[in-house]
């Protein structure tokens, strides 16, 4: 089994000392940051937006993944592009015409991301699997950091990653801890997303290096 990347996702940064904290977790060794983008429509949390992903981008030493959690996340590639976010990571549920919104991320340059909920089935992404550069498992209902990892994951992980074979890298997200990032690589997973098992930590560089394994 290879190590793997992990992402920590700001969600659950100090927003009292942001720039400190983000600082400090790409110190600690970090391989991305992940950006929590919600509208308080596709889910029932606002966090954070342009200005922000803007902010961060600036500031960031390390690829930037943009997990938007919102009802138009097209509207949103140029900006994206503009700040050189490595990563535009959608859920397909919210896009009228899902091959053209991967095919538009691609165009701007950027890696087409696919986030599947815990009820979306892998097979939206069998007649658009050229376009996808990330698939993202969600292990929780998105909307929060801070939730109870949900059981189904590993087999939907294995299920991508028969589908879809090594080329595409596949992250989880939600309510990844040393224990759970070890069942999600046994299945096959290469890429971790954590907000509370590295901000929730008092030392980031051993919570890390215990996600990858
Ligand atoms: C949830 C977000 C996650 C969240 C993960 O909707 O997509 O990225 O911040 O938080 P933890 O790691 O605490 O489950
Ligand atoms: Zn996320």
């Amino acid at each position: 089994m290879n190590p793997v990347l992990v992402s920590a996702s700001v969600l659950s940064a100090d927003f009292l000392h942001l720039e400190e904290d983000v600082r400090k977790v790409i110190a600690s060794g970090v391989d991305g940051l992940h950006l929590d983008v919600m509208d308080g429509h596709y889910v029932p949390n606002l966090s954070f937006g342009a200005p922000l992903v803007k902010a961060l981008a600036k500031i960031s030493t390390v690829p930037l993944d943009a997990h938007f959690m919102v009802t138009n996340p097209l509207e949103y590639v140029d900006l994206c592009r503009q700040c050189g976010v490595e990563t535009m990571t959608i859920h397909p549920e919210v896009v009228y015409h899902f091959h053209s919104a991967l095919s538009q991320i691609r165009q701007a340059g950027m890696k087409a991301g696919v986030a599947l909920t815990p009820s979306t089935l892998p097979s939206v992404l069998e007649y658009v699997r050229d376009l996808v550069d990330f698939v993202i498992v969600m292990s929780v209902n998105p909307g929060f950091s801070g939730q109870k990892f949900i059981e189904s994951a590993p087999a939907k992980i294995a299920a991508v990653r028969q589908m879809l074979g090594e080329r595409v890298r596949i992250g989880v997200d939600g309510g990844v801890n040393p224990q759970t990032s070890l069942l999600c690589r046994q299945a096959g997973a290469d890429f971790m997303i954590a907000a509370t098992a590295i901000f929730g930590q008092e030392d980031y560089a051993q919570a890390i290096r215990s996600l990858r394994g």
